[in-house]
């Protein structure tokens, strides 16, 4: 029986990568992928890290209910943290939802969608924890041509105040080496010139696994694949990276010089509060000891401002240290309450009003340093990996974007109709808010 489906997408790109398996396993299984109005069965892959994408999951229910209640045998599913998180319960508001998973169930998901349409069962949850890594077997991802994105651990065990991950989540559970590594050489194989390796706290990877080789030891492994050109990892905990991994961006070549390192808060006392483990300075050393092995790494963060009892004087800290470390970009979030956290229970919140005009603070100056580091950059000579056209056609030259090592993006033209998942040369000639543009040399390869 063919079925067709459609995966919806939020959050964090371990969704992305869970929701891309998913779509390969299915469609290795018969079914076929089409345009969300279009599809028997809508697949969504939610994020409840903030409060904004929570109401979004809830709203896309709404939005896409009456279509697939309209048709014979629709049905959506929903997985992902608030699945994990609301459960079953999600069936009582949503009684056209036949199935619901939490991360350790998503290797499950494409059978048990299979025991669905076939009439075997009427409804499923695959809401349990594990208590090692499922493998998952069978349809390798295509992402971004050229790219490919590995999990290599699943959960964390930090339980920072403020974070709901380690409950929709669950405790941190390594893959095992080896499964990564052949994983990583067959995409190469397939095509793959950039690997990004994925995890929520990618430095303690191991830790959990008697006898595992240790983070930096997998970036090594990984960066000897033959035919490997860029190897990038996210998301690091600055308590655990280790002094390997530092010096890894001064030995391996093929180690791309970006490095995405949340660090919250630029203030100790919150710091404390949030139970990050690790004070300003000891950050600072840390981004000195990488900019050391490798002055040109891009660097970039996540803030919270608004935490709990957060004043000006703290927030001002933030501030400075936005300057003293001068990230290439940072993503920044207002606080707000997640179910079930320390900080959800901490007195002196902060008024909506005040966050958002510590926010727009925040990212006014964010926007001015990302705008002067990427001016730095004209006149370099750079290569970036192309990803897709851009929407403008000029004449027969197509606009196209790619990134360069460093992870910026770089819009170029060229006459080339198919250029995606190839290297080119290209010099930079001009900077935006956000992007660089360039003139390529030479042909692509
Ligand atoms: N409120 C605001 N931002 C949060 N983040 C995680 N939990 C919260 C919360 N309760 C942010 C952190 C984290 C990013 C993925 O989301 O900055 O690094
Ligand atoms: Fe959340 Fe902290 Fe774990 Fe990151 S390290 S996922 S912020 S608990």
């Amino acid at each position: 029986m063919s079925r067709s489906f459609h995966v919806l997408t939020f959050g964090c790109q371990m969704n992305v990568c869970d929701s891309s398996w998913i779509s390969a396993s299915l469609r290795s299984r018969g079914w076929e992928e089409t345009v969300e109005e279009e599809a028997d069965v809508v697949v969504l892959n939610t994020c409840s890290v903030r409060d904004k994408p929570e109401q979004k999951v809830y709203s896309v229910l709404g939005r896409i209910g009456p279509r697939l209640q309209s048709i014979p045998d629709g049905f959506a599913v929903v997985g992902g943290c608030v699945a994990q998180q609301v459960g079953r319960a999600i069936w009582k508001r949503f009684p056209f939802v036949r199935l619901v998973f939490g991360t350790d169930g998503v290797h499950r998901v494409p059978q048990t969608m299979d025991r669905l349409v076939r009439g075997e069962i009427g409804r499923a949850a695959l809401l349990d924890f594990e208590d090692a890594y499922p493998e998952r077997h069978g349809g390798l991802p295509d992402q971004i041509p050229g790219q490919a994105f590995v999990n290599i651990m699943q959960g964390c065990d930090n339980f920072c105040a403020y974070c709901i991950v380690p409950f929709t989540r669950g405790r941190q559970k390594s893959r095992d080496i080896d499964s990564v590594l052949r994983e990583c050489s067959t995409l190469v194989q397939r095509g793959a010139r950039e690997l990004t390796l994925l995890g929520q706290n990618v430095n303690s990877f191991g830790l959990d696994r008697p006898s595992s080789p240790s983070f930096a030891e997998l970036l090594t492994a990984v960066a000897d694949i033959p035919g490997l050109e860029r190897l990038r990892f996210t998301t690091s905990h600055p308590k655990d990276i280790a002094p390997e991994v530092i010096e890894a961006f001064g030995s391996l070549p093929v180690l791309c010089p970006q490095l995405h390192l949340p660090v919250q808060s630029g203030s100790n006392r919150i710091l404390k509060a949030m139970g990050r483990k690790y004070t300003r300075e000891r950050y600072v050393d840390i981004v000195r000891a990488l900019r050391g092995v490798r002055p040109d790494l891009a660097l970039s963060t996540d803030i919270i401002v608004g935490f709990p009892g957060e004043s000006e004087q703290d927030f001002q800290e933030t501030m400075s240290l936005l300057d003293e470390v001068d990230y290439a970009g940072s993503f920044s979030f207002m606080y707000s309450d997640r179910p079930g956290t320390q900080a959800a229970a901490m007195p002196l919140k902060i008024d909506r009003s005040e966050k958002l005009d510590r926010l727009t603070r925040l990212q006014r100056r964010q926007d001015e340093l990302t705008a002067s580091h990427l001016a730095g950059m004209v006149g370099n000579e750079t290569t970036v990996l192309v990803e897709r056209p851009n929407q403008k056609q000029f004449g027969s030259q197509i606009r196209w974007q790619g990134r360069d090592p460093g992870g910026r993006i770089v819009h170029f033209d060229h006459v080339i109709p198919d250029l995606a998942g190839r290297m080119v040369a290209v010099k930079v000639t001009g900077s935006g808010g956000h992007s660089l543009s360039g003139e390529t040399q030479g042909a692509p390869w």
